[in-house]
């Protein structure tokens, strides 16, 4: 079996490469620019497809023979909808067998216009792959742990708003199983994981396993805007306070039977992936 990943040079492309291939399963790279090859081949690719989501250049090439797609779009990308529109078209022309949308949890949540936009990309998938299976991720763990090992959680909302965080490599293997077995067509799942915490609790969870302090610290959104997210495009910026504010609120929590139902196992928790990245 041979899978195309879209976005395999991400965080979320890596992780989903190294999955594929821990199962043998051949992974032909999409990426931006043949410059980035090395970082696919490290996940485990076995062969590269230089693919442009923007304008489609190289798409009918890299569908072309895969009996899998796995289409991860760019981060927070104005154009998201016709992006999964032009992937999708080009795989149900190619006549590929499985293709899998990563999608976020809670799409139709009107207070992040992100997330809107995965909410019309999963209806193009649809539309032009109506067998196609999409997977709606919380927020990964792996976003906090550098933060956690340097002793600082520091975020632009509340630290008692609840999320269910999920381990990555967790839904890199739900990914994995979606792609090579049958019985997933046309579904769509929640990935979630197995408990509810705060920033705070995070920072409680993180101090006990890493053996160092760790703080919860808030950061105003004008810190975070004219900080870290000073160097992103307007649109994109914009949209994350929106996700900020909207975390401020209510958090992001997701239910996690589903997860532990596909995996067949327990879930991984926060302090396990603590626990894995201590040194
Ligand atoms: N982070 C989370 O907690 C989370 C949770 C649920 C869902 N998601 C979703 O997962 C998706 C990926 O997130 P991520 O954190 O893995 O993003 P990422 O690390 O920024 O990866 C994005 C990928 O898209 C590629 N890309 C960007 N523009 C492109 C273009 N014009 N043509 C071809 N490739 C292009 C990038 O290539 P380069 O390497 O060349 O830049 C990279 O491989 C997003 O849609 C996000 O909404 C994320």
């Amino acid at each position: 079996m041979i899978v195309l990943v879209i976005g395999a040079t991400g965080k979320t492309g890596r992780a989903v490469t190294r999955a594929l291939a821990s199962h043998g399963i051949a992974v032909r790279a999409a990426v931006r620019s043949a410059d980035r090859q090395n970082t696919a081949y490290a996940a485990g690719a076995q062969s590269i497809s230089v693919v442009d989501l923007e304008s489609g250049a190289g798409l009918a090439e890299g569908v072309d023979g895969v009996d899998g797609v796995y289409h991860v779009a760019p981060n927070v990308h104005p154009d998201e909808a016709a992006i999964a529109d032009r992937v999708a078209t080009a795989a149900a022309s190619a006549g590929v067998r499985r293709f899998v949308f990563h999608s976020v949890l809670h799409p139709d949540d009107a207070s992040m216009p992100h997330h809107l936009r995965k909410a019309e990309a999963e209806r193009q998938v649809r539309a032009a792959l109506p067998g196609a299976t999409v997977l709606r991720p919380a927020a990964y763990h792996q976003n906090l742990v550098d933060a956690a090992r340097s002793g600082r959680l520091a975020v632009p909302y509340s630290l008692d708003s609840p999320f269910t965080n999920v381990d990555l490599d967790d839904v890199a293997e739900v990914a994995a199983l979606v792609l090579t077995r049958h019985g997933h067509e046309g579904v769509t799942y929640e990935l979630a994981g197995p408990e509810a915490l705060s920033v705070r609790d995070q920072a409680v969870v993180a101090t006990d396993v890493l053996g160092h302090r760790v703080t919860a610290e808030h950061v105003s959104l004008e810190s975070w805007a004219t900080g870290p997210g000073s160097n992103l495009p307007e649109q994109a910026r914009a949209h994350l306070l929106a996700m900020f504010t909207a975390y401020d609120r209510h958090g992001l929590v997701g239910e996690g039977d589903t997860l532990h139902r596909l995996l067949g196992r327990e879930p991984r928790t926060w302090a396990d992936l603590l626990r894995a990245a201590a040194p």
